[in-house]
C-alpha cells in the first residue's frame, strides 16, 4: 500500500517533470518533509560503537565501505541505482574532496571522479602538486541517481533526501580519516555537507567550519570548468585551491601563485 510519504514524493517529482522546482511551503509542511529526510539515527547511522571499536582508518573505512554497499536508507528511497560507488584514495589523507554522486562513468568503473569531470579534477590536483594517491575522494551520495529505464549515459545531481540518506556515511568517513581540510566540489556537495543554500560564488572564498573541529572550503565542481573555460573560473578554482595550500601547508612556487592570472 503506497504510504503518505510515496504519494507526497510522486506528486512532487511529477511536478519536478513539469518544470516546476521551488515550491511555497508552511511551517508544518516543512517540518514533516524535513523529518523525512533526516535519517533515523539508529537504522541509517553507521555504528558509532561498532565503529570506536575499531582502531585504525584502514578499518574503520573497510567497514564503511562494507555497510555502504547495502546502505537501507538509500535503498529504500529506491531513487537511486543499484551499484554503490565508494570512495578511493589515502585513508591517511590531510585532504579530503566531497564531489555530488557518481556518473556513468564511475558507476561503470566503480570509482568516482573517473570521467570527464575526474579528469579536470587530476589536472587541479597536479597543478596543486598533489596525485589522486595522496588525497582522499568521497561523494556526497554514493549511488547514481536513477532517471528511468532509457537513462543510457545521463546523470542528475541528488535530491536533497538522497543525500540525507547518504550523509551518516560521508561524516563517518570524515570522522575516520581525520583530514585536516575538506573541499566541496560544488553547491550540491556543499549543500549537503553545510546545511543551508546559496550558490557557490556566495560559498567560496571564506573557510567554514563542519562539526565545530573541521574546516571545509566550497569551490566550484570541476565539470563547471569543463563548461566555463573563462580565465576568472579558473582563477576562482585556483585561489581556493591556494587556500588550500596555505591550510596544508604546502609549498607554493611564485609560479604556482600566479596561475590563471590575466596578463
Ligand atoms: N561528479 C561527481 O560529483 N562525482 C563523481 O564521482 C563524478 C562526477
Amino acid at each position: 500500500m503506497a504510504t503518505l510519504r510515496d504519494i507526497a514524493r510522486e506528486s512532487l517529482r511529477n511536478l519536478q517533470e513539469q518544470g516546476v522546482n521551488r515550491l511555497p511551503v508552511d511551517d508544518a509542511a516543512r517540518g514533516i518533509l524535513k523529518a523525512w529526510c533526516t535519517p533515523s539515527s539508529s537504522a541509517a547511522s553507521p555504528s558509532r560503537s561498532e565503529i570506536s571499536e575499531l582502531s585504525t582508518p584502514e578499518q574503520k573505512i573497510d567497514y564503511l565501505r562494507r555497510r555502504a554497499v547495502n546502505w537501507s536508507a538509500a535503498r529504500r528511497l529506491g531513487s537511486l541505482r543499484e551499484k554503490m560507488v565508494f570512495s578511493v584514495g589515502n585513508v591517511h589523507a590531510r585532504l579530503v574532496l566531497v564531489g555530488e554522486a557518481p556518473g556513468y562513468d564511475e558507476e561503470r568503473l566503480g570509482e568516482p571522479f573517473v570521467g570527464k569531470a575526474g579528469q579536470k579534477l587530476n589536472e587541479i590536483l597536479r597543478a596543486m602538486g598533489l596525485r589522486r594517491e595522496q588525497i582522499y575522494i568521497t561523494n556526497i551520495c554514493k549511488f547514481r541517481p536513477a532517471m528511468g529505464a532509457n537513462q543510457g549515459t545521463a546523470n542528475r545531481p541528488p535530491t536533497p533526501e538522497e543525500i540525507a540518506a547518504c550523509l551518516p556515511l560521508v561524516l563517518a568517513e570524515l570522522r575516520a580519516i581525520r583530514p585536516a581540510c575538506v573541499v566541496c566540489l560544488g553547491a550540491t556537495a556543499a549543500h549537503g555537507l553545510l546545511g543551508g543554500e546559496g550558490s557557490v560564488s556566495s560559498l567560496r572564498g571564506v573557510w567554514h567550519q563542519l562539526e565545530d573541529i573541521l574546516p571545509v572550503r566550497v569551490t566550484y565542481h570541476p565539470s563547471y570548468l569543463l563548461r566555463n573555460e573563462a580565465l576568472s573560473a579558473r582563477r576562482a578554482v585556483w585561489e581556493d585551491m591556494l587556500a588550500v595550500m596555505e591550510k596544508l601547508e604546502l609549498p607554493i612556487s611564485d609560479k604556482q601563485r600566479g596561475y590563471f592570472l590575466p596578463r
